[in-house]
C-alpha cells in the first residue's frame, strides 16, 4: 500500500472526516490515508454519559463502540471517504471470532477500501470476555479469521493493557505469524475513575512514553511495518516515532484540540525533509538505537 505521506488519523477520533473536512484550511486529500472509527457489525449505543473527559496532559474516554453498524457505515459513510482519493483503512472491531470475520467480509467486498484495520482492544465474549489483543493465542485467532476472508492488507491494532510489558512482542510475532501485513498501536491505556467516568482510556501527550517503548519492543520482533500512534502532537513527536522505526503514525487526540493538527505535521514534515534533504523516509526510519 503506497501512501503518499506517513500521516493519518487515528480510528474514532476523526468520525469519518465529515466534521472535520468543513474546517477552513482542511484538505482531507493531503492526508496519507483516511481511517474511519471503528464499525461493528449491529448499530451500538455505546456507553452512558459521561463517556469524554479532559485530564491533566490529555483525555481520557470510554465511548463503547457507539456506532451505525457497517451496513450502514460502508453504505453512506465510506463513499465519502472515497471522494477524497487517499486509501481507506476500514477498522473493524466485534465481540468474536465470527463477528470479525463477517466484518471482514464485507469490508473485503468494497471496492473503495484499501486495508482492513482489526481493532482487538474489545471483549471476546467467548473467550472470557478478554480483550482479544491481550493474548497471543486470541489475538492471533482473530487475524487469521481476518486474513482468511480478505485479500486486502490486514493491519491489527494491538492495546498496550497487556501484563507483563514484554508480552507485547509475543502478541505482534503471533499477529505477524498469522497473517497480517502490519501493525498499529498503542491504543488507548486503561485507567479508573477520571472524570466520573469508572473505566476509561487515556490518550495524548501521556502516553507517548508508553508507546514508544512498546513501540520498540515490537519492531525488535517482527518484520512487518508498524504504524505508530500515542500522544503524537507534533511534527517533533512524528519525527521520533518514524526515527524509532515506524513506517507511518496516526493523530488521534490531538485532532481534538487543533482540528488542523494533521495539515500542519503534513506541512511541517514536508518542509523539515525538504531542508534535510530527506528525499524517502527511510533515510529517517529507524536510525535511533
Ligand atoms: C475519543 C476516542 C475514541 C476512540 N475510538 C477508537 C475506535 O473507535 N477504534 C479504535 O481502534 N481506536 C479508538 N481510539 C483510540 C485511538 O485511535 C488511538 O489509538 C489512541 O487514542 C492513541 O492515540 P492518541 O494518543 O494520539 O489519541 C479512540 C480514542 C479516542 C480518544
Amino acid at each position: 500500500m503506497a501512501l503518499q505521506n506517513p500521516i493519518m488519523p487515528a480510528s474514532g477520533t476523526f468520525g469519518f472526516g465529515e466534521e472535520v473536512a468543513a474546517f477552513a484550511g482542511m484538505d482531507l486529500s493531503r492526508l496519507g490515508a483516511m481511517v474511519g472509527k471503528t464499525a461493528t457489525l449491529e448499530p451500538r449505543d455505546g456507553n452512558p454519559q459521561p463517556r469524554i473527559c479532559e485530564c491533566e496532559g490529555g483525555m481520557v474516554n470510554s465511548i463503547g463502540l457507539e456506532g451505525k453498524g457497517i451496513d450502514y457505515i460502508l453504505e453512506y459513510n465510506v463513499p465519502f471517504m472515497a471522494s477524497f482519493g487517499v486509501p481507506i483503512i476500514f477498522n473493524i472491531s466485534g465481540f468474536s471470532l465470527n463477528d470479525f470475520a463477517l466484518l471482514a467480509q464485507k469490508a473485503n467486498s468494497v471496492k473503495a477500501i484499501s486495508a482492513i484495520e482489526g481493532n482487538i482492544s474489545c471483549p471476546n465474549v467467548e473467550g472470557g470476555k478478554i480483550p482479544f489483543g491481550s493474548t497471543a493465542k486470541a489475538a492471533s485467532e482473530v487475524t487469521t479469521v481476518i486474513c482468511e476472508v480478505t485479500d486486502l492488507p490486514v493491519i491489527i491494532k494491538l492495546t498496550p493493557n497487556v501484563e507483563p510489558k514484554s508480552m507485547i512482542g509475543e502478541i505482534a510475532s503471533a499477529v505477524e505469524e498469522a497473517g497480517a501485513d502490519a501493525i498499529s498501536m498503542i491504543n488507548t491505556v486503561k485507567r479508573q475513575n477520571i472524570g466520573g467516568i469508572p473505566f476509561c482510556g487515556l490518550s495524548g501527550p501521556p502516553i507517548k512514553p508508553i508507546a514508544l517503548e512498546l513501540i520498540k519492543i515490537v519492531l525488535e520482533q517482527i518484520s512487518i511495518p508498524v504504524i505508530g500512534m500515542g500522544g503524537i502532537s507534533c511534527l517533533e513527536d512524528v519525527l521520533e516515532f518514524l526515527q524509532l522505526g515506524c513506517s507511518a503514525v496516526a493523530i488521534g487526540t490531538a485532532n481534538f484540540s487543533n482540528p488542523l493538527i494533521m495539515m500542519e505535521i503534513i506541512n511541517g514534515l514536508e518542509k523539515y525533509c525538504q531542508d534535510n534533504q530527506i528525499y524517502d523516509l527511510t533515510q529517517l526510519r529507524g536510525i535511533v538505537e
